[in-house]
């Protein structure tokens, strides 16, 4: 009986994608526990590439059940799409469950994502404008709608009309925007209640009991630790909570039932949308990382921020998720540098840190990192098989990264494809 926690020690996209990937052919379940489609995994298979936003990777395989568990926020016409989108890809998706008690996304939370990003103006966080942060806000305010009430109209429509008086307040009259009408949205969710009907399920039984048979589970997060909502660099972090005990309360989970957590870990650091970024590249190599690493967001497909791998930043992910190993991605962006710099501290007011100071907030602003520089290596790594087969500078760089970290590498990706994976012994 055992349940595996998958969650990025970063901002987001360190390649959770592929991890997940890897290990669901070891599961029963593999479970989104948070977030929207604000994320994104991309997934190669033999020939294939995925793109999935909403639906759990685990959806490739036949022996597997995808859940959509109760944290995460569904926009119903998206996931249709993505479902259309795979099964025109041959992927039979009929074993997708998905939890009652996730919460809708509203068209009018669309729109109140875009335009307060609009009013924030230079403030603005750089959501990905899916509605993410006013779903979850609502859900907080007890307004939300959650997949449940698609089953009874009467009270959909009930709970529309009461939040609806108040969102077309504020889009007429703070925002100078068109009111929304309730019958449309009424008759647009209808039909996607009955698309999604055959998917909804009690999904924290279903895991409870699958897990009480000797099932396996796989709790996916989206986004990454620094993203968090109670744990990141707030405000500009997205609204739910990525970190590993997000994974419990967005499943049903408890903490008894959880067996590893692995962190997901980049071989260097990449942020989409503001805020702090303490090693961030403004340089030429930035510039050659982003390029080699196709450093664009597949969601929103913007320019991701690079920078040097922070470790205090890891540091930081292995208390905060009580990570038991890293699967370390993205080793093979890093080939072809003369030398590689690695973030072992910061310094801040004149003074060294290995963990964060007590004023995260404003140290993760003014902190400047102090490096270390390891040699590089020129091979192409993409082909090797076997942690042996990799130069000794790259060896000793991965290395170098489980020391500052203190928590084994027990992956080290080195390519896009499920077999570039070298797994150690730790
Ligand atoms: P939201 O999640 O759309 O509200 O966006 C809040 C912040 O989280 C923004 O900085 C986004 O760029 C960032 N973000 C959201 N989802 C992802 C993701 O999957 N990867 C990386 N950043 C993300």
């Amino acid at each position: 009986m055992s349940a595996i926690i998958i969650v990025g020690t970063q901002w987001g996209d360190e390649g959770k994608g592929k991890a997940t990937d890897l290990l669901a052919d070891q599961v029963d379940y593999v479970v989104r526990y948070q977030g929207g489609n604000n994320a994104g995994h991309t997934i190669i298979v033999g020939d294939t590439t995925l793109k999935l936003h909403l639906v759990p990777s685990g959806v490739m395989y036949p022996d597997v059940t995808p859940v959509i568990g109760d944290g995460v926020v569904l926009d119903p016409g998206v996931l249709l799409e993505e479902l259309d989108g795979l099964v025109a890809q041959g992927i039979d998706v009929s074993r997708l469950k998905i939890s009652g008690n996730a919460h809708l996304i509203m068209p009018y939370h669309r729109e109140m994502d875009a335009v307060t990003e609009r009013y924030l103006g230079k403030q603005k966080l750089g959501t990905t404008k899916r509605g993410i942060g006013p779903t979850y806000a609502d859900k907080a305010a007890r307004v939300g709608l959650r997949v449940q009430d698609l089953y009874d109209m009467k009270i959909f429509r009930q709970k529309l009309d009461a939040v609806l008086r108040e969102k077309n307040a504020i889009l007429t009259r703070v925002y100078n925007r068109l009111p929304m009408k309730a019958a449309d949205i009424e008759t647009e969710y209808a039909v996607y209640a009955e698309r999604l009907q055959p998917y909804i399920c009690n999904t924290m039984q279903l895991l409870h009991e699958g897990m009480e048979r000797g099932e396996t589970v796989l709790l996916e997060g989206a986004q990454g630790t620094m993203l968090d909502l109670d744990h990141g660099t707030y405000p500009f972090v997205t609204s739910s909570n990525p970190v590993s005990g997000g994974a419990l309360s967005g499943s049903g989970l408890g903490p008894k039932d959880i067996t590893s957590v692995i962190g997901i870990t980049k071989a260097y650091v990449t942020r989409v949308g503001t805020g702090p970024f303490p090693t961030e590249l403004f340089d030429a190599d930035g510039e050659k990382i982003a390029r080699i690493g196709h450093e664009f967001g597949t969601t929103t497909g913007r320019a991701r921020r690079v920078g040097w791998f922070d470790a205090v930043v890891a540091r930081y992910a292995g208390r905060v998720n009580g990570l038991t190993e890293h699967f370390l991605t993205k080793l093979d962006v890093l080939s072809d540098f003369e030398t590689l710099k690695v973030c072992r501290a910061y310094e801040y007011q004149g003074e060294e840190y290995e963990h964060f100071p007590d004023d995260f907030q404003t140290a993760i602003h003014k902190s400047t990192p102090i490096y270390e520089e390891l040699p590089g290596w020129k091979e192409d790594i993409t082909h090797c098989e076997r942690w042996d087969d990799l130069p000794d500078n790259a060896k000793r760089y991965v290395e170098h990264l489980e020391q500052l970290m203190d928590v084994p590498i027990r992956w080290v990706s080195v390519g896009p494809a499920r077999r570039q994976t070298l797994e150690r012994t730790i």
